[in-house]
């Protein structure tokens, strides 16, 4: 077996009841192996890449990443030996950028102002200046990357909850968990409903999270997929992320409070036959410096 094999089939975890019965779930995506969510769209995209030939051991691995997905290439790299080089906001966490350098990954900080466009132009430019030199994922416009969703997380729900989820609630950072996960749920039953949760303002600490009316939109950012929208403040996201650990032992990051609160929102609305599913994103661990845990 290798570290590749290890991505996925995740333990689906019972989080929260609503008032009126609603039961919310999460799949606890920390189990994967470099601790995120991000495995599963990482395999994807460098599987593909190495059947096809785009990636062969002479290029280096190339992307613009807020952290996540930075490790999880980082981890890959290593484990089947290709160089990597990110571009990440400066502003991103120590923790983060400690992980990277461990796996020997190297790093372009770009300017926090810009946030997560500033290091998407910068990967653009740095691979039109040298093709030859990077294998360029592009995670914002790569299909593989919602397509591990659409085959891996959207299925292990469909399982987990033997087929009676009801409602999907997930942030979205390029989208590809949101979009590949709500496609294919709706193949399943057109009648499960798929809510994007979306930061309050342009400027905000959910990370990992976009604020998608004001950034570059992803290549497979898809609407037609929004049964409604539920908005979360950072502070309100903090402090369920802080309940979260308290109440339940679960230590997670924020996008995965925001997630929780977002459907804890979406349960009240609802009654006892609805079954919410959500993604806890990350661990706490990639946080630990945050003043949310002072
Ligand atoms: C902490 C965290 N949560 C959630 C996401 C969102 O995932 P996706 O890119 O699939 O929308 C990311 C993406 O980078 C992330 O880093």
């Amino acid at each position: 077996m290798t570290i590749l094999e290890t991505v996925g089939r995740t333990p689906l975890l019972p989080i929260f009841e609503g008032n009126n019965g609603a039961r919310i779930f999460a799949k606890a995506e920390f189990f994967n192996p470099s601790g995120s969510v991000k495995d599963r769209a990482v395999k994807g995209m460098l599987v593909e890449a190495i059947k096809s030939g785009k990636l062969t051991k002479t290029k280096t691995i190339l992307d613009a990443t807020s952290g996540n997905t930075g490790i999880a290439y980082a981890m890959f790299g290593a484990a089947l030996g290709y160089k990597v080089l990110l571009c990440l906001p400066a502003n991103a966490s120590k923790e983060r950028k400690r992980l990277l350098n461990i796996y020997r990954a190297e790093i372009v900080a770009t300017n926090p102002m810009e946030s997560s466009d500033g290091a998407l132009l910068k990967a653009r430019q740095l691979y039109n200046d040298n093709p030859g030199t990077y294998y360029y994922p592009d995670q914002y416009s790569n299909d593989e990357n919602w397509k591990a969703h659409y085959n891996g997380t959207a299925v292990e729900i469909w399982e987990q909850t033997d087929r009676k989820v009801t409602h999907f609630v997930a942030g979205m950072g390029t989208s590809g968990t949101f979009t590949g996960t709500a496609r294919r749920l709706k193949e399943f039953n057109p009648s499960i409903k798929t809510v994007p949760m979306q930061p309050e303002s342009p400027l905000h600490g959910l990370e990992g999270m976009k604020h998608m009316a004001s950034t570059i939109l992803p290549g497979f950012y898809d609407p037609t997929l929004f049964d409604g929208r539920i908005d979360v403040s950072t502070e309100e996201a903090k402090k369920m992320t802080r309940r979260l650990a308290e109440e339940l032992g679960l230590f997670v990051g924020i996008s995965s409070g925001a997630n929780v609160l977002a459907a804890v929102k979406l349960a009240e609305t609802l009654s006892s036959d609805a079954i919410i599913v959500t993604i806890l994103c990350d661990s706490g661990n990639r946080y630990l410096s945050d003043e949310l845990w002072d």
